[in-house]
């Protein structure tokens, strides 16, 4: 696990899109227009991207924030080729671990009810504490 460079940028772009295309195909159009808004918010929140790399190459990246006296985990997401072999377990550790040392107990994030990462959450301790009506479910991790 590192730290964000520049460079990762466009890697976390392509990931975010490949994101949207397989799970929200329909908001896709909505997505591209706003590219501009991620940008700055992944820049916003450059500090908090945790990129996964394996033998120097990108793998994966997770982003969180705090928000309302909470840490939200933003988004997570591991290379195709890399999947299955604990780097979405590490990143979400790495967000947890970080969030912590922030001062925050309360660690949340949502998935989609469909997502089969909600057995990542799961896994590492999260609960679900609830659903909205798109379908995303929330969890969240006390500590
Ligand atoms: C979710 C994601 C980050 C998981 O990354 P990963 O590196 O494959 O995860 P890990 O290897 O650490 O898997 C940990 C556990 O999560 C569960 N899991 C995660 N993704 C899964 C999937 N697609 N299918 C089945 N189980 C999955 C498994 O239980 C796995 O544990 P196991 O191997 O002991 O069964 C990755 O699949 C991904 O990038 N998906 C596309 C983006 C996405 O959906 N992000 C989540 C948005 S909420």
């Amino acid at each position: 696990m590192r730290k964000a460079v520049i460079t990762d940028l466009p890697l976390i772009y392509r990931g975010e899109r490949e994101y949207i295309q397989r799970w929200e195909s329909s908001h896709e159009d909505g997505w591209l227009r706003q590219s501009e808004r991620h940008l700055a918010n992944w820049v916003e929140h450059f500090d908090r991207l945790v990129i996964a790399s394996v033998d120097g190459q990108f793998a994966g990246y997770c982003l969180w924030m705090p928000e309302d006296g909470r840490a939200l985990l933003c988004t997570i997401g591991v290379s195709e080729q890399y999947r299955c072999r604990g780097l979405g377990a590490a990143l979400l550790k790495a967000y947890t671990d970080e969030a912590r040392q922030a001062g925050l107990s309360r660690l949340t994030l949502s998935v989609r009810e469909d997502n089969p990462a909600k057995r990542l959450y799961q896994k590492a301790g999260f609960l679900q504490t609830g659903a909205d009506a798109n379908g995303y479910l929330r969890f969240e991790l006390e500590t």
